[in-house]
């Protein structure tokens, strides 16, 4: 059986959209429905492994919906859905449980820092997170995963999890006349100049949703007063900036401050540096502010005008679930007739 090519990602319903969301994932969402079918997922049964104000999380999952709209994603041609809506996703996620091994999640790194210290205390869902990503992409049989740099590992997994299965049902694939494998191995797609944006107080940390600083970050719902003041308040070095990129190296917060500038830009690093080699950071910064509010507020603009009308928003959503779901239902039969239930 061919595979067709599909584009599949999930943002978290968990507020403070920011910058590295947008500059990360969703810019590239957009980007990438000019040659795909896309399908970009409010993840709210992720949102959940750690505790969620229900409220907060029914407003937050329209507010990532919003910046999907807001940011150019069209609903009407894409699917653009909330995870909770189709039930094969948590299906899967189970049947992947039972295909994942202990010893594979043990390496998740996001885990170890999501968990920090108290790791006795997280919730099992924290835990077993990478299988219900897995099952979110092959749910759909996607083969491209645009995500930041920060997913990769998650993405390997997935493809483990894919590879297993197909190893371990490989007969049955074949008995009910699926070809040699069932699921493909899913690309990561990490492409841009900010795969990895960091936060704006510290340049080895990455810009972050759970950041305490609100200091830290871009959010896309900040006004133009607001990125001015985060913007001047940046952290940075005293030198000012370099010529070449390979002066970047060991500078974290230069390198941070002209990736962003880069990416909104649609520039590379080099013209930036090309242009502002040799300036100091006040006049950069300024040049920055200007830069980020001309294509950051529109956004944040956008998003209030949707979010002014939450029915709007839930019906997306509920066309873009009943879209999703008929390509899951069918997907979802013929995995439980692989793994040996009778439907
Ligand atoms: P999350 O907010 O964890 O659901 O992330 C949504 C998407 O944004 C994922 O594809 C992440 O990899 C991406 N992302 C999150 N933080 C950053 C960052 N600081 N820089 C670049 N991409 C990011
Ligand atoms: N785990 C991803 C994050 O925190 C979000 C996500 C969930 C996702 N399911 C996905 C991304 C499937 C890509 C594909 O950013």
């Amino acid at each position: 059986m061919s595979i067709e090519q599909r584009v599949f990602s999930g943002v978290q319903p968990t507020g403070n959209l920011h910058l590295g969301n947008y500059l990360g994932a969703i810019t590239r969402f957009v980007a990438l429905q000019e040659d795909y079918d896309c399908m970009y997922c409010v993840v709210d049964l992720h949102a959940i492994t750690v505790w969620q104000d229900p409220e907060e999380l029914r407003h937050n999952t329209r507010e990532v919906t919003a910046a999907f709209l807001a940011a150019g994603i069209d609903a009407d041609k894409q699917i653009v859905f909330n995870q909770s809506q189709v039930s094969g996703h948590a299906e899967l996620a189970w049947i992947f449980n039972c295909v994942a091994r202990i010893g594979w999640l043990n390496r998740m790194t996001q885990f170890k820092e999501k968990a920090g210290k108290n790791r006795e205390n997280a919730s099992v869902g924290l835990y077993a997170y990478p299988n219900l990503m897995a099952a979110d992409i092959l749910l759909y049989r996607a083969t491209h995963v645009p995500v930041g740099e920060d997913q990769k590992q998650h993405l390997e997994l997935a493809r483990d999890i894919a590879q297993k299965f197909n190893n371990d049902f490989a007969t049955s694939i074949k008995a009910k006349g699926h070809g040699e494998a069932f699921f493909p191995l899913p690309e990561p797609l990490i492409t841009g100049p900010a795969t990895r944006v960091m936060s704006l107080r510290d340049g080895t940390q990455k810009m972050s949703k759970s950041d305490p600083s609100d200091l830290s970050r871009i959010n896309l719902a900040d006004d133009a007063d607001t990125i001015a003041k985060k913007i001047k308040k940046a952290k940075t070095d005293p030198a000012p900036l370099p010529e070449s990129e390979a002066e970047l190296e060991d500078r974290p917060e230069a390198r941070n401050l002209v990736g962003i500038y880069a990416a909104l830009a649609e520039v590379s690093p080099r013209e930036v540096l090309g242009e502002f080699g040799g300036a100091q950071f006040s006049a950069f910064k300024k040049a920055l502010t200007e830069l980020t509010v001309a294509k950051i507020v529109p956004i944040g603009d956008e998003m209030r005008r949707l979010l002014a009308d939450p029915d709007a928003i839930d019906q997306v959503l509920a066309a873009g679930s009943e879209k999703a779901r008929a390509i899951a239902e069918p997907n979802m039969a013929i995995i439980k007739d692989i793994v040996g239930f009778i439907t």
